[in-house]
């Protein structure tokens, strides 16, 4: 089965989805780079970010996940869940995953920053936003899931970090995770072929170590099984016949 394209009306509600998002994403990048440590802060940052420009969070509620926010530190992967307790240390490479639904139609965002990073860190995140471009770059009508997968997994594997299997890209549109799966590793002309009018969520998870991951005791938090770091970015595209219109556009200087 696939998703049927979407309408008009979809189109430019997932547009405004998107900038929603990107705003709201915005406002959580500025607040950990103004020194917020709290993550539950951060999360109601988010929240309240997402709810002034009338859209609501995606991921509260999402099979019992209780927040708004997933914040994913050092070598948490994604799904880090924001507590009162968990703070962000410097030097800590913070991963920040947010979705919003506006009028129905839902949009997903990942970046991951360091404050005050070493070299080594810097390298981790600038290898993983190499591989979303290159991901990006295989979008367009008719090309397979494979060919981004595979992209991302060459850009990664050839800066001798690995792509995690077990989590995966997705459609996304009318629900936070729809068809088609898109997988961070593979070969090219395998998979499913991008369809004319749908959105997907293109998003590497990167290791500096194995890309085995453990899920913790709280059901939710993806860490490392090795204890390296880890770093996640993720946009929303909608795909056209010559490419993607970016809708979930970064509004920060990545640093
Ligand atoms: N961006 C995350 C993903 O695609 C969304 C997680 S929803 C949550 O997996 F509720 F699990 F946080
Ligand atoms: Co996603």
């Amino acid at each position: 089965m696939t998703v049927a394209a979407l309408t008009e009306p979809e189109i430019k509600a997932i547009r405004h989805s998107g900038e929603i998002l990107a705003q709201a994403m915005h406002d959580v990048v500025d607040a950990v780079r103004r020194g917020v440590v709290v993550t539950l802060e951060l999360d109601a940052i988010a929240e309240q970010a997402i709810r002034q420009r009338q859209g609501k969070p995606a991921f509260k509620g999402y099979r019992g996940y209780p927040r708004a926010l997933c914040v994913s530190i050092n070598d948490e992967v994604v799904h880090g869940i924001p507590q009162k307790n968990k703070q962000i240390k410097l030097g800590d490479t913070v991963g920040l995953d947010l979705g919003v639904v506006y009028d129905g139609m839902y949009t997903d965002m990942a970046t991951t920053i360091a404050v005050a990073g070493s070299a080594e860190q810097r390298r981790l995140l600038a290898v993983t936003r190499a591989a979303l471009q290159a991901g990006l770059r295989q979008v367009r009508v008719g090309a397979f899931t494979g060919d981004i997968g595979a992209a991302v997994q060459q850009q990664v594997e050839s800066q001798r970090y690995n792509v995690v299997r077990d989590l995966v890209g997705h459609g996304v549109g009318r629900g936070i995770h729809e068809e088609p799966s898109i997988p961070n590793f593979g070969k090219p002309g395998t998979g499913s072929q991008l369809q004319a009018g749908t959105a997907i969520a293109v998003e590497p998870m990167v290791t500096a170590g194995g890309f085995a991951v453990t899920i913790d005791d709280d059901g939710w938090t993806v860490r490392t099984a090795d204890g390296s770091l880890a770093a996640h970015e993720e946009r929303t595209v909608l795909v056209t016949a010559t490419g993607y219109e970016l809708l979930t556009k970064p509004l920060w200087a990545e640093s």
